[in-house]
This record gives structure tokens, sequence and C-alpha cells, in this order.
């Protein structure tokens, strides 16, 4: 048993040693247009994955996979130019915060004073506003290579900014370790007081350089039950049974093959898939919830999440009028976004898993993203 236990150790030590550790280099990632540089770290790993994170928004700007044959290609939409991310923006890879989905109105309640949040999403607040994390440049922490590749970038956000309490001060965490797992883990502390709720918004096509729309995926989810919603997407407060409906994913099945199901109001209120799911077990421990294969590549991406609730949406709001890095048309159903979190609208439900976060405590959200080909 002894033996076993050094045979681990040494063979750690052997990988940290050797070129088989993952690296972390820092690199220029243009400016905006107002002059402000944006820096990116690209964390690599030796099976062929690499993936750039980008100071504006800690966003996860590219993701190389290699698919069953070994080519690699970039499996996250987004732009090639950080001020695209401005002028067209579309939460591609961004991390999303305060308040990540809506809330109903712009408008919610603490501990008896009453908040207005700007509306950007018909009458709904979406994103935590019109000027979210996503459209901040984040600052770099540290950068390190090793067993783990990894970048922590950070954010201050201060009292008030977005019409949200507190001082808020978040970091985001990436790695990647030869296994081809994508860390990502979102902290913050607050000053007063506040509600929260962080996430990545990656838009995932796993046919690489959107090479073909999703409807072919397999998608699997973790979830026995999700949230309904009104024609504003704001969730109705019910927990509702996936069993007999579109929305059951239990079991892998094709996106495309019930998404046009219109005798289903939930899809139709989402144009498709655009729901919170109940992940199944305990929220706050690592827990699988999700996990997508791609037939024609090969490419499957098994997600673990620590979120209560994760978003599942099928980018039914591209209309082909964004031109993405690979210089083709983002249209609906281009991509898949599993963004873990608690539930939309979570300040107004108090029956919801709570998105408060007091003075001395710390919030963490932790998603875990595994890539395979065969
Ligand atoms: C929401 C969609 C929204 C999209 C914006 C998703 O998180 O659920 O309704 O259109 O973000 O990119």
């Amino acid at each position: 048993m002894k033996g076993a236990i050094l045979g681990i150790a040494s063979a750690a030590v052997l990988t940290m040693g050797s070129a088989q550790a993952a690296t972390a280099t820092r690199s220029a990632f243009g400016a905006l247009s107002d002059g402000t540089k944006v820096e990116a770290v690209t964390l690599t790993n030796g099976a062929g994955m690499s993936a750039k994170i980008m100071t504006l928004g800690a966003a996860l700007q590219s993701l190389i996979v290699p698919d069953k044959a070994g080519r690699k290609d970039d499996v996250v939409l987004g732009y090639d130019t950080a001020q695209e991310y401005l002028t067209r923006p579309n939460y591609f890879g961004v991390s999303v915060g305060r308040y990540a989905n809506r809330i109903a109105k712009g408008k919610f309640s603490l501990d008896g004073k009453a908040y207005t949040l700007a509306t950007n999403d018909g009458p709904n607040s979406l994103h935590g506003g019109p000027r979210g994390f996503d459209k901040r440049v984040w600052r770099i922490d540290s950068v390190a290579s090793g067993a783990d590749a990894k970048v922590v970038m950070s954010y201050v956000s201060a009292d008030g900014e977005e019409g949200f309490p507190g001082e808020l001060k978040v970091t985001a965490t990436y790695s990647l370790n030869e296994q081809s797992e994508l860390r990502l883990e979102y902290r913050a502390t607050t000053s007063k007081p506040t509600v929260l709720n962080l996430t990545n918004h990656s838009y995932f096509n796993l046919s690489g350089n959107n090479a073909r729309d999703v409807m072919g995926n397999l998608v699997t989810l973790h979830a026995a039950r999700y949230t309904p919603v009104d024609a504003t997407l704001i969730p109705t407060g019910e927990r509702r049974a996936v069993a007999g409906t579109p929305f059951d994913f239990r079991n892998p099945h094709r996106v495309g093959d019930r998404i046009r199901d219109a005798k289903d109001q939930q899809i139709r209120f989402g144009r498709g898939y655009d729901h919170n799911y109940i992940v199944d077990g305990a929220a706050g421990t690592l827990r699988p919830a999700a996990v997508v294969s791609d037939p024609v590549s090969g490419r499957t991406m098994e997600m673990s999440v620590t979120a209560p609730g994760i978003q599942f949406y099928t980018g039914n709001f591209m209309d082909g009028t964004f031109f993405g890095k690979s210089g083709r048309a983002y249209r609906q159903g281009d991509a898949i976004c599993l963004e873990p979190g608690v539930f939309p609208d979570s300040p107004n439900h108090a029956d919801f898993p709570t998105a408060r976060l007091n003075p001395g405590q710390g919030y963490v959200n932790t998603m875990v993203y595994k890539f395979t080909a065969k």
C-alpha cells in the first residue's frame, strides 16, 4: 500500500518535471477603440488542448480541442478582436455578473430596501445590466505553468455599480491539466449584503469552427426537474418534472429531435431551449451536470458543477447577423450554452436557492469541462 502511494507521488513529480507540464503564456490581445489594452493568457496541455482567456470579461476567447483523428479546432464561438465583444455583444465566452440571467422588471429588495436595475432585455434586467462584468477589463493576478496551468483574473466592482449594493471583489481562476479538464472557479466577497450569480457564458460548438449546427449533438442533462418560465423568460416559480416532455435529457437525446415541438408552450416561450435545469444531487458539491457529444467529430464534453442550476440555451437569439472568428455567420441553433448558477430571478423567489451574499462569507461557483474524442 505504502509502495503504491509512493509510486503515484513519483509519477506526479516526473510529469511536472518533464515537458508534460501544462503551460501558461501571457500575450497582448489588441486594444479597445478607446485605447484600453486587452491581454490574454493561453493555457496549453500536452494532449493538444489550449484555452485562451482574455482580460475583457475574463472571457474564454478560444478553446482548441482535438477531434477523434487528432485534428485541432476551436470549439467555442467568439470574435477575433476585443472591440467586437463590446460593439456586438452576445456574451460569447464571457464571465457574467453581477447577476447572470434575468431579474424580473429589474427590481428586487434586500432587508426591506428596494433596488432598481436598468432593464436591458424587454421588461427585465439581463446578465448584470448594460455594463456588466463581461464589458469590464479584468486584472491578471497570477499566471503559472505546472501540473495545472493556471491564470487568476480579478475585478473589483464598486458599491452601487449597475445598481447592486456592496463593493464586490471577484476572481475568476481558469486552469487546464493533462487530463484535458478545464476548470473554472468564480470567487467573491462583498462589503455589504448583496445578491450575485456569476457564471461563464461559453457557446460550445463541438464540430469546431462552427462547421455544423448543434442539432445533431447528443445532450445528457442530469436533471429531473427544470424551472418553467413566462413569455419574458422569468421563472413562474414552479419546479416541473422533465419526464414525458421535450425537456427530458436524463438519457442522451439529439438537440434537434424535440426542439420544434410547439405543442409544449415552454418550447414556444424559449424559441427552443432556454431554461434553467435543477441539477440532481447536492448543490455545493461538484457533481455531473451535462454531457454533450458531436458524433461526427467524436468530441465529447462532460461538465460537472457545484451550482444548484444550469441554464441550457441553444443560441435561439442568434440570427445570422454576427460574423465570428471562423468568418462564418452565427445562426439560431449554432451553439449550446450551459451556464451554471443559482436560478434566474432568485432574488424574487424566496423558495429558490439563495443568491444572497453577506460580508464575511465567501462565494464560490466551480465548473469543470472535461474533453475526450473517440
Ligand atoms: C439567456 C438567453 C439570452 C442569452 C444572451 C442566455 O443566458 O438565457 O435568453 O438571450 O443568454 O446571450
